[in-house]
């Protein structure tokens, strides 16, 4: 657990940091009876469904299950280890840590994810100075052929990976990270024909930097012709293509009203270097969820610049609703004759690219246009299709001023009476009432991130994590949270069930609060989410403390609910062991007799809370 600093250390820095004022400085809250409730920072909502409790010091959503404690937070939404927002906290509230050289049972503690982010930061650096070495000479010369001057190499830390298989392998190898180690990071890998090698092979390097700085991967491009053009770092536990952008960690900054939102590394530099400080990419990926929920929180609008060519322009014709459902504004900049921003940019410089920024055509009028350009409006039968179609995107758009308002844009763009307009929308949203509406459904924000277009990268060395069934995981959760409000239910429930009942995560949690009411202690919901260094397990248990307490008519009635959950944990186990579990056929045997024995105990106990 975490052990980077003692758990008086972590309760006096949390207690020093109302978990309302941290968010707050985030999030708009509002109080709501004794909680205090706003808009969700990881997913997109309209309505509320985020909420604060001050006398928990835990955050829930309701809507997309995030929670925790004030330090789950901060790893969330600023993308921190847990050590770094401990400290971050401590700095905050005036605390100063107790410095300690790191020993080696320390950097043994260090949690991965944190060591991870050394190997990326010690690569960085090692293709930084390859580049600036005799061997990166044509990477060099490749790199300012396409117009980056040697501020801008090195403000975006542009490297070179070397001709050699295991040129990085070694030099990390040197610094003593273990193999093991090095495989999580995803930019060495190994092949049972080939062994060990590096990822990046005789390529610039584009390091890709999280949202406070940190190289959490690399994009590399090969120079000149080849394919495949790019390899990018496959994801890891530091580096989630959905919930980063390429330079967002600048783009944050600007001052301007606006993201520039490109397709491609290169587009992004060359941007900037033209003084565009707001421009950010999604990461070898389509444009997902995530990104927009991302984008969202700095409350700006979205440009989108993406190529010229078929491909870009269906791209952002995809892009536009989900940034719109979003709640973002966004509009399409037309780039032609030009490919992409880069070329533009060579080609025109930054005047006239702000020109084109003016005249950039509102996002949803942009689709509509796209749309029409599939029909062939001479045919009055196609102009009606193409109406319809209309009819039909004017219905996703809030009723009232907003559909209003494009319904005569687009009225007066393509020459119809907004009379008949609105008869189409009337007739469409009958036909549609009879069909469920297609949305993007924002509920749950993991359902769509997996769409990368291109990924010429590995699979994940994500580890599979045990699958728990839904209910089961519910099931789990109503007994941590009986445990947590009713303690003395442990005495009655210990003859039945352990930890061996538990899978995963919950196993853990239970364990934590097992120990903690043994002790004797009260449970301290945000104190106890502490005790989990990882995200997940802050989620998790952040989740069972939120609950507000299921009503209940009696004491009999809590009694028959906490023994059904008891009999489900029991059956649960009972057709585990019977499914074969790689034991020995006695001692499974022996301990399904056992638990058999406990399941008709439990039956024939009577229950009262
Ligand atoms: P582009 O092909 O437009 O590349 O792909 P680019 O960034 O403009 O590079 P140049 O100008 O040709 O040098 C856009 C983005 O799509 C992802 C990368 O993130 C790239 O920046 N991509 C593209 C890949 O991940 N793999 C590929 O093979 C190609
Ligand atoms: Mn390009």
């Amino acid at each position: 657990m975490a052990a980077f600093f003692d758990e008086e250390t972590i309760e006096n820095v949390r207690e020093a940091n109302p978990i309302e004022d941290v968010i707050g400085s985030y999030v708009h809250l509002q109080r709501k009876g004794s909680n205090m409730m706003g808009l969700c920072p990881f997913h997109n909502e309209k309505t509320p469904s985020f909420s604060v409790s001050p006398s928990r010091q835990i955050f829930y959503c309701f809507g997309c299950h995030a929670g925790g404690n004030v330090f789950t937070f901060l790893m969330k939404y600023e993308n921190m280890t847990f050590p770094e927002s401990v400290r971050v906290l401590a700095e905050r509230a005036g605390i100063t840590l107790p410095e300690r050289e790191e020993s080696d049972e320390d950097r043994r503690w260090r949690s991965e994810r944190e060591q991870i982010l050394s190997i990326n930061k010690d690569a960085a650096n090692y293709f930084y100075l390859a580049l600036k070495s005799d061997e990166g000479k044509d990477a060099y010369s490749y790199l300012r052929s396409r117009n980056l001057s040697d501020e801008t190499i090195k403000s975006f830390g542009l490297g070179y990976s070397r001709k050699f298989r295991d040129d990085l392998y070694k030099y990390l190898k040197e610094k003593g990270y273990p193999d093991e180690l090095l495989l999580k990071s995803g930019i060495i890998s190994f092949k049972e024909e080939t062994g060990i090698h590096d990822l990046f092979w005789n390529r610039v390097m584009f390091p890709i930097q999280d949202m406070n700085g940190k190289v959490i991967g690399f994009g590399g491009r090969v120079m000149g012709e080849g394919k495949p053009k790019y390899v990018n770092s496959p994801e890891t536990d530091v580096f989630q293509k959905s919930r980063n952008m390429y330079a967002l960690f600048i783009a944050r900054k600007t001052k301007r009203d606006h993201f520039l939102l490109c397709e491609g590394y290169m587009d992004v530099i060359a941007l900037h270097q033209a003084g565009y400080e707001n421009a950010l990419a999604s990461l070898g990926t389509a444009l997902t969820e995530g990104h927009c929920t991302l984008m969202k929180r700095f409350g700006k609008k979205v440009m989108i610049c993406y190529d010229s060519d078929e491909a870009g322009q269906n791209a952002a014709k995809r892009a536009v609703p989900m940034l719109r459902s979003a709640g973002i504004g966004c509009y399409v900049i037309d780039l032609s004759p030009y490919k992409d921003p880069d070329e533009f940019i060579k080609a025109l410089g930054a005047s006239e690219f702000d020109k084109r920024i003016e005249e950039a055509e509102n996002g949803f009028l942009f689709t509509v246009r796209k749309t029409s350009e599939k029909y062939d409006l001479r045919d009055p039968g196609e102009k009606t299709r193409f109406f319809s179609e209309v009819a039909r995107m004017l219905l996703t758009l809030e009723a009232g001023v907003e559909r209003g308002s494009y319904l005569s844009s687009v009225a007066e763009r393509f020459n119809v009476s907004e009379r008949d307009l609105k008869d189409l929308l009337i007739r469409e949203s009958e036909e549609l009432s009879r069909k469920p509406v297609k949305r993007y459904s924002a509920i749950d924000p993991e359902k769509t991130e997996t769409s990368y277009e291109y990924d010429n990268s590995p699979l994940s060395s994500k580890e599979p994590s045990e699958h728990i069934a839904r209910g089961m995981a519910e099931t789990f959760r109503m007994f941590l949270q009986f445990l947590c409000f009713y303690p003395s239910m442990l005495e009655r429930s210990s003859p039945f069930i352990s930890e061996e009942d538990f899978p995963g995560i919950y196993r853990d949690i239970y364990k934590v609060i097992e120990k903690e009411l043994l002790s004797g202690h009260k449970i301290n919901p945000a104190s106890i989410i502490s005790h989990f260094p990882d995200e997940k397990g802050q989620q998790e248990a952040g989740r069972i403390f939120s609950y507000t307490g299921e009503e209940y008519d009696s004491s009999e009635a809590r009694g028959k609910a906490f023994k059904e959950v008891l009999l489900r944990i029991k059956k649960e186990r009972l057709a585990k062991l019977s499914g074969g579990s790689g034991e020995s056929a006695d001692k499974v045997f022996s301990a399904l007799m056992d638990e058999r024995r406990k399941l008709s105990d439990i039956q024939r106990t009577e229950f009262v809370i």
